[in-house]
């Protein structure tokens, strides 16, 4: 029976993966997911037998089920959207340190049959593996939450990546020392490369800029994958197997996505500084920019055809979404063709603008990705941009000096008329300016984007 449930179990995780990728299944195949996952536990709890024997210390299990269920319902009905990469690497995190504690648990038992001439040595590898993986992604993903809640700030000194580098020589070192002893056991060995692992997990995130935690929290994630495979393997378990791996690769693949949609190799990201004041270049002096009322904004969108929002982070900072799509079905409603261009980095996490706009019930057909959106700026009369910055900056194609030289970006300038809405002309998250704003086809209206959005609303209804 229970091989069958982990059948079960690791199927949905497979289905629930392949629903997340569009945004209309994605509830779905969460829930898909989350029910094979469930299903896996209640079998393991009830039905694993070892040597004719059921697990024991019910009580004990139940209640950090209990306990830990209840943290995080409570913890994911409160996030904000805006903060939910936080709790992406909060969990992680935990993730992360489950895998370890398995090793440490496994060791601890090898340490009593290992006398017995068990066949250990390959064990005693993944035990390893799964305690340095699950280590490091625990304290990172721990540094990576607190940066981006703002209580750790970045503390880098020079030299610093090779420190890591020693480090990471070290554990691999005295893992191998800790192999080969065999069958002695060296027990002190063992802490000391959990705990330079904890240190390696630190001090690898510590120097990263806090913006680019999205790409730094995915690369966890790949992490924590591989240290719960880990633990698949150890106890001979296909579902925590299957779900490790599925882990472990579709967060390096996001890891990679990310990277190309930024047009940054990871190494880049690692040891970079893109987001810092240092790459903040193209300061250079600007023209004048030119302003546009509400009022001939209400007039140039209701009366032109076809309409595309461009949502960014300052979309989600405002919470504008259901402002927005109140707009969108108001000149639909007029006759107005409106869709939807989504960077795939626009925002702080990806598929944020999805999510975003999925929260607001905007039909995801009106959600077009990049190449289609680009393909469809020349037939299209007005682009407004709402909080968006770096993701329709021209000089990603124009300056090879700027930091996001060769990042694709929106065409929006193909557009006949572009109205960028922000709050000042300061940069986005890149640090640097945009020429798009003083381009002769551009106007900027200034304000925070919901209130913007619902005076453009109350515009259009009453005075059109
Ligand atoms: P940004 O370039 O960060 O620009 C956002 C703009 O929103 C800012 O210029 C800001 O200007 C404006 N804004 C802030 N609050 C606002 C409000 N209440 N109302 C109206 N506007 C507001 O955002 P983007 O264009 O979405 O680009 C995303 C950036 O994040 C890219 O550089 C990308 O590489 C990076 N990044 C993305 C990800 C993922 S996976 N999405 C991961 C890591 C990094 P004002 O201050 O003048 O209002």
């Amino acid at each position: 029976m229970l091989p069958l449930i982990y059948l079960i179990g690791s199927v949905t995780f497979i289905i629930g993966l392949k629903m997340l990728s569009n945004p209309a299944t994605a509830r779905k195949g969460n829930a898909i997911a989350a029910g094979g996952m469930t299903l896996a536990i209640l079998g393991t709890i009830f039905l694993y037998r070892h040597h004719g024997q059921g697990l024991h210390n019910y009580g004990w299990i139940m209640a950090g089920l209990l306990i830990g269920g209840v943290v995080g319902l409570v913890s994911a009905r409160r996030v904000k959207m805006t903060a939910m990469p936080e709790m992406v690497s909060l969990f992680n995190g935990m993730g992360g340190a489950c895998a370890a504690l398995i090793s440490i648990v496994e060791f601890e038992y090898m340490t009593a049959v290992i006398f017995t001439g068990a066949p250990v040595r390959m064990q005693l590898v993944i035990i390893l593996a799964g305690m340095v993986i699950g280590a490091v992604s625990f304290a990172g993903s721990v540094i990576a939450w607190g940066k981006l809640n703002g209580r750790i700030k970045d503390i880098s000194f020079k030299g610093q990546h090779i420190f890591n580098l020693v480090i990471l020589a070290v554990i691999l070192l005295l893992a191998v020392v800790v192999t080969a002893a065999l069958p002695a056991v060296t027990v002190i060995l063992f802490v000391v490369i959990l705990l330079l692992s904890l240190l390696y997990g630190i001090c690898f995130v510590l120097p990263i800029g806090g913006a680019d935690m999205p790409v730094v929290i995915s690369l966890l994630n790949s992490f924590t994958g591989v240290a719960a495979a880990c633990g698949g393997f150890l106890y001979n378990n296909p579902v925590m197997l299957t779900g490790g791996i599925l882990v472990g690769s579709a967060g390096t693949i996001l890891t990679i996505l990310m990277c190309k949609a930024m047009n940054r190799s990871l190494k880049n990201v690692l040891i970079g500084s893109f987001g810092s004041p240092k790459a903040a270049g193209g300061s250079r002096e600007q023209g004048a920019y030119k302003e546009i009322t509400l009022s001939d904004t209400a007039v140039i969108m209701a009366y032109a055809r076809k309409v595309m929002i461009v949502p960014g982070y300052g979309l989600a900072v405002a919470q504008a979404q259901h402002a927005c799509h109140e707009l969108e079905t108001l000149l639909e409603a007029r006759g107005v063709e409106v869709k939807y261009a989504i960077h795939p980095v626009a925002g702080r996490m990806p598929g944020h603008m999805n999510v975003l706009l999925a929260e607001a019930d905007v039909p995801y057909e009106k959600l077009l990705e990049m190449e289609q959106a680009n393909g469809q700026f020349n037939t299209t009369d007005v682009v407004l941009v709402l909080g968006a910055n770096d993701v329709v900056n021209p000089a990603a194609k124009t300056d090879p000096a700027s930091p996001i030289y060769g990042m694709p970006i929106l065409d929006v300038e193909n557009a006949r008329s572009v109205i960028v809405n922000k709050r000042s002309m300061k940069p986005g998250y890149a640090g640097i300016e945009n020429d798009l704003f003083f381009q002769p086809k551009t106007s900027m209206l200034f304000g925070d984007a919901k209130q913007v959005l619902q005076q453009l609303v109350a515009e259009i209804v009453n005075s059109l």
